[in-house]
């Protein structure tokens, strides 16, 4: 059966040219960058240019990239380095929509008598920055608000959020994981001090991130051992993984075009043709801040993992508003927090596109969706007939 995948927020396809530029570290490029002979050395330039090459998609400077297991890790690391090497101050701001990566390290802080103020959104998913603004303290140690969300693709106004706390003197972090590669970034020209991005939602392979941090950011190592990565991150380098994530960097440079003009074309004919065809359709989130790959849609009334279910028989493969802790049934903390009413959120579904998508995709979930939604809706026993 023909797979049609629109999931690319929960995980993308490595790119051929990644996986060919993997291969030589699985074989004879065995050594550890780390070591002081020619054959340690040879391995360690290909790390340096892989981190030239995140650097790049970033407009950053190569010092500033730091290689992680991914993107849970550098929101750990941002999180918890920053508190450590500021211990006199006990207060954190973050939002109500942050991924479990940042969220559930905020709540389990309070529980460390932290002071954790989550900032909510509107029925568009948007943060108010006047409610930041007031939010921070003398207390405020840090703020920790994403750039762009999972569920919907909304863009949080990143620039003038890292303003607000350079001017107040907090450090901020954005945890951009959704946003790399998809937007452009410019670290010179906005202010955040920590970002977080991760291969796997580029193209690139699963278990490696790179954190950036802006030189001066006061913060401690989060996991401790060797002296790899400057003392930053202790652990013998993923080094097949780095030279993966620096090759994806570089193609999704190359394709950001596309991302944001053909990507965003189809993404905006299956919203368009979803709405004016399945009955009970409403878009979840800001129709103009987002993300060119994502939509969300409600299906009013019913089951989202039902629809789920009857994609997955055709071969599609999309995610509920609760995907990124799949396995629970509890409706989406994102939608909630947007207000999304009660009869909306269970019936959510997220499409998220990528370059491999196709306009045969849009046309196969276009066919087959609005007679699955009639066929769920005919059974609902909250739609009146
Ligand atoms: C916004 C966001 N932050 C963090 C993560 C976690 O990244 P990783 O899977 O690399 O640990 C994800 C993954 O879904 C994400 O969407």
């Amino acid at each position: 059966m023909r797979v049609v995948y629109v999931d690319n927020n929960a995980t993308t396809r490595v790119a051929p040219e990644v996986s060919e530029a993997m291969e030589p570290f699985f074989g004879e490029l065995y050594g550890n960058p780390s070591s002081m002979h020619t054959f340690g050395g040879q391995i360690a330039r290909y790390v340096s240019e892989a981190r030239e090459r995140v650097a790049a998609l970033l407009g950053a400077d190569a010092s500033e990239v730091t290689f992680t297991s991914g993107g849970t890790e550098c929101d750990n690391t941002a999180i918890m380095g920053v508190l450590d090497a500021n211990p006199d101050k006990r207060h954190i701001i973050t939002t109500r929509v942050e991924h479990p990566a940042v969220r559930n390290v905020c709540q389990h802080l309070v529980t460390h008598g932290y002071h954790v103020t989550e900032l909510g959104v509107d029925g568009e998913g948007m943060v108010n920055l006047d409610e930041l603004s007031d939010a921070i303290t003398d207390d405020t140690a840090l703020i920790s608000m994403m750039w762009a969300n999972n569920e919907t693709g909304v863009i949080f106004p990143i620039e003038d959020a890292a303003k607000i706390a350079r001017e107040q003197g907090v450090i901020f972090h954005t945890d951009a994981v959704q946003a790399v590669g998809k937007i452009p970034i410019d670290m010179k020209k906005v202010p955040v001090d920590l970002l977080s991005l991760s291969g796997h939602k580029l193209h690139g392979p699963k278990g490696i991130g790179a954190l950036y941090v802006r030189p001066g950011t006061r913060m401690t190592a989060y996991i401790m051992g060797g002296h790899q990565e400057h003392g930053r991150r202790a652990g013998t380098e993923n080094t097949a993984g780095i030279v993966g994530l620096g090759k994806a960097a570089e193609l999704a440079a190359a394709n950001m075009d596309a991302e944001n003009t053909r990507v965003r074309a189809m993404r905006d004919r299956l919203e368009e043709e979803l709405l004016k065809r399945a009955a009970g359709a409403l878009r979840n989130g800001h129709p103009i801040h987002r993300l060119p790959n994502t939509s969300n849609v409600a299906f009013e009334y019913i089951e989202g993992e039902a629809i789920l279910l009857l994609l997955d028989e055709q071969g599609i493969c999309a995610s509920s508003g609760s995907a990124c802790t799949s396995g629970s049934l509890e409706p989406s903390h994102v939608l909630r927090a947007m207000g999304v009413p009660y009869t909306c959120v269970h019936g959510s579904v997220r499409f998220s596109l990528s370059i491999y998508n196709t306009d045969d995709d849009i046309d196969c979930i276009v066919e087959k969706l609005p007679p699955i939604i009639e066929r769920l809706r005919a059974i609902s026993p909250f739609v009146k007939t």
